[in-house]
């Protein structure tokens, strides 16, 4: 298929490293001076099938999907969406990776097909990691939300179909409630911030790699399964929502975060983490691949 990549910035080239990885045609457009050659760096992929036109309509005339990139603006979504309503073939999908903004108001910019028009939600890198949110607006047909969904899955995505339109979408909410209570504690003096990243990374984080939050819970839970756990930890767990923290970003707060990463990480070379998270990441991901039921 010919996939159309509007705006190459981080998340435009990592989409362009995995189209091409599946032996799709990719053309790229970006309107930022050097564009093409940061692209043609950042993509780690054979680039035999990638062409870059600055031409935006150009890119997306012949396109079968279309993935845009572009900045996290309002005013700019509008333009670029307003150019690719008007550009695209009419039963093209045009997927938004848009992080924040709503789909529905992001095809208010499409006058001539707005049907089409869904947010396409990846996590960085998208070229290794699966999720992909798929978030229809009031205004998507069901054929669009059923082709992103077949598309992602073609490339080995794992995407969600989300059944209502929020901000933040469904992954970076619950990041959001983990780092609410992180900063909260942080906050209280109940744990040191080192403290609270070993508390996930070398406790609960390792299940949740493996399987969400409800199945974890439900496998805790024995022969009863998730109904007994509910049972007897259900009463106890509502007594911690209640005590839950809602922090404030005040300066004495961000200071103390600050503060605990620096004295986290002294000593260790940040170059090192970063190349060992992303080695293990592959290894996890290619191990996962290779089970029956992860
Ligand atoms: N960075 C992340 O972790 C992340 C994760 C998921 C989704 N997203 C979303 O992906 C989108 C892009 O984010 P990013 O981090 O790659 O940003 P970025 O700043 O790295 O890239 C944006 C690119 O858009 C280009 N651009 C500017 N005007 C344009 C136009 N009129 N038409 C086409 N391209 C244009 C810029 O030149 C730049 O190359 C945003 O909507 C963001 O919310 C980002």
């Amino acid at each position: 298929m010919r996939i159309a990549v509007v705006g190459t910035g981080v998340i435009g080239a990592s989409w362009t490293t995995l189209f091409l990885r599946y032996g799709h045609e990719v053309v790229a457009t970006d309107p930022a001076p050097g564009a093409e050659a940061r692209l043609r760096a950042a993509v780690t992929a054979d680039q035999t099938r990638l062409t870059f036109t600055a031409d935006l309509a150009e890119a997306v005339a012949d396109a079968g999907f279309v993935q845009e990139n572009g900045p996290e603006r309002p005013d700019l979504k509008d333009e670029v969406f307003a150019a690719l309503d008007a550009a695209a073939p009419p039963g093209t999908v045009l997927a938004s990776s848009s992080s924040g903004l709503l789909p529905s108001r992001i095809q208010r910019a499409c006058a001539a097909h707005p049907e089409r028009v869904l947010v396409g939600h990846p996590f960085n890198p998208p070229h290794l990691i699966p999720l992909v949110e798929v978030v229809p607006g009031e205004r998507t047909g069901e054929a669009a939300v059923e082709a992103a969904m077949r598309f992602y899955r073609g490339l080995g995505r794992r995407p969600i179909r989300l059944r209502r339109e929020l901000p933040g979408h469904v992954a970076n909410r619950l990041q959001a409630a983990l780092w609410r209570e992180a900063y909260s504690l942080v906050d209280r003096g109940a744990a040191s911030v080192a403290d609270i990243d070993t508390a996930i990374a070398h406790g609960p984080g390792l299940r949740w790699a493996l399987l969400g939050p409800f199945l974890n819970q439900h496998l805790s839970g024995g022969a009863g399964g998730i109904a007994h756990v509910l049972e007897h930890l259900g009463p106890p767990m509502e007594e911690w929502w209640a005590d839950l923290g809602a922090p404030r970003l005040t300066p004495e707060l961000t200071d103390k975060i600050t503060q605990g990463v620096a004295e986290e990480l002294a000593g260790t070379a940040e170059a090192g983490l970063v190349a060992e998270r992303d080695a293990l990441l592959a290894l996890l991901l290619d191990a996962k691949n290779r089970t029956d039921h992860l």
